[in-house]
């Protein structure tokens, strides 16, 4: 029985998990998304091509890869439809080559879980969590208080009922809002996306996953976010409504615990957050904006600028220790490239005391970074292909990290295109 593999973002997003599922594709007979919806943007760029996928695992690229929708996803079958008419005028159509195949428990997006998601967040003012509006939450807590839609129930002959029923239930919650809205163009484009829907095969994904292990074949369970927008372990209330930790495979696919395998953690050389909520090392300041400018920090779903700061220690051996990780992977090196120098936040001041962990409330009780300067590399490392081409300050500085975070880094990525990826041991 072959064990299922997982890549994870580390930090609050958008590290680059698209880009290396797409790398390790080549290796895996499945690619699973477990978690999350549309509010991903996982950006992939090969050949001169750029694509982001939001519901779509990153596996579609490689020509022998099938990929599921698990079931821990929730859907928005317009969002889903869009993606795959977009892939197919680019000359991919991963439906028709038998390559997609969605979850028939994965939860469905409805418009109206959309406009609860923007009414909540407007009546929130400034204290909002800054969601992506994709109607992510209000989805989440239809299905853990027992009154969501599924992909399976879309071909049951009362789905326009149950779709109804629960429509009126967010109609009800949306008149206790000063919320204006209009269903009709949405619920029109929603039905022709559920028939789109309906032309992809459905399965269940618990059987189907754990029959690619039984015979002996490599599965890679695809995350999206980033532990700290964990809902349990992130930094609630400003996370995502779903598990986005190891965990979370186990649940949004139906694989056991003892059949997970090796855990890839992936991070940026830096750190990035979009939308509210605390960020202990970000840099309200020129050096914050360099990092925006020179890694191009504007969300791949909503285009909002990402907030930058330095790389977080406390926070990484955090989400290292809650995922289980077996291998890191470093992105965005390049990003770094023209700095004099670099700062690891090591530690942070809180309340009082110097601590190397993370505490409970750090919205209340702000942390503030210890930082350590680590001297630049000065060098482009966009074109280097191999691994003594790194230069010797960039290779101490993944060794430190290393250490401190004792887990070896495995793929280095010094660029967006897919070719911009080293292999480290
Ligand atoms: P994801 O959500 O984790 O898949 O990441 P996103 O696609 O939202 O954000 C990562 C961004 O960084 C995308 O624009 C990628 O094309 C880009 N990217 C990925 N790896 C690298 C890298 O090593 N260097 C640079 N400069 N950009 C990268
Ligand atoms: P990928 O997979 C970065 C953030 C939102 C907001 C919070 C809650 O591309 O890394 P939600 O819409 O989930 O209710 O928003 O989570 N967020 C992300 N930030 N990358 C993502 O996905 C994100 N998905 C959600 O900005 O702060
Ligand atoms: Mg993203």
């Amino acid at each position: 029985m072959k064990k299922v593999d997982v890549l994870l973002g580390l930090q609050w997003g958008d590290e680059g998990k698209g880009k290396i599922v797409d790398v390790l594709s080549p290796k895996y007979d499945l690619i699973a998304r477990f978690q999350g919806g549309p509010n991903a943007g996982h950006t992939l760029e090969f050949e001169g091509k750029k694509f982001v996928l939001n519901t779509i695992p990153s596996g579609i690229f490689n020509p022998k890869t099938m990929n599921l929708i698990g079931n821990g996803v929730v859907i928005d079958p317009i969002i889903l439809k869009r993606e795959l008419d977009n892939l197919k005028k680019a000359g991919h159509d991963p439906v028709a080559d038998g390559k997609l195949v969605i979850a028939r428990k994965a939860h469905l997006i409805l418009p109206t879980h959309q406009m609860l998601d923007a009414a909540n967040e407007a009546k929130m003012g400034k204290n909002k969590i800054g969601s992506t509006l994709k109607g992510i939450g209000p989805t989440y807590m239809d299905k853990t208080g027992r009154n969501g839609l599924r992909v399976g129930d879309t071909t049951l002959p009362d789905f326009k009922e149950r779709y109804e029923k629960l429509v009126e239930k967010h109609n009800e919650i949306l008149s206790h809002f000063d919320f204006d809205y209009d269903l009709k163009e949405k619920e029109a484009a929603f039905f022709e996306a559920i028939e789109f829907l309906k032309t992809i095969p459905h399965v269940d994904s618990e059987h189907f996953v754990n029959k690619y292990l039984s015979e002996g074949k490599n599965v890679l369970a695809e995350g999206a976010q980033g532990t700290l927008l964990d809902v349990d372990f992130g930094s609630y209330p400003f996370v995502t409504s779903s598990n986005t930790t190891t965990a979370g495979a186990c649940t949004g696919l139906g694989v056991a615990p003892n059949n997970i395998g090796e855990v890839f953690g992936i991070f940026k050389a830096y750190c990035t957050r979009v939308g509210g909520g605390p960020f202990p090392t970000e840099l309200n300041d020129e050096v914050g904006e360099n990092l925006r400018q020179i890694g191009h920090e504007f969300g791949a779903t909503t285009g909002r600028s990402r907030r930058c700061g330095w790389i977080d220690l406390p926070a990484l051996k955090y989400a290292i220790m809650l995922n289980g990780v077996t291998e890191l992977i470093m992105m965005k090196a390049d990003v770094l490239d023209g700095f004099d120098d670099i700062y690891v936040c090591t530690h942070y001041e809180y309340d009082g005391k110097t601590i190397d962990y993370m505490p409970y409330d750090i919205i209340s009780i702000e942390p503030k970074p210890v930082l350590k300067k680590v001297e630049g590399w000065k060098t482009n490392v966009t074109k280097i292909t191999a691994v003594d081409q790194i230069p010797e300050k960039l290779k101490s500085y993944i060794s430190y990290l290393e250490t401190e975070l004792k887990v070896p880094i495995k793929y280095l990525s010094v660029g967006p295109d897919r070719a911009q990826t080293l292999i480290l041991s």
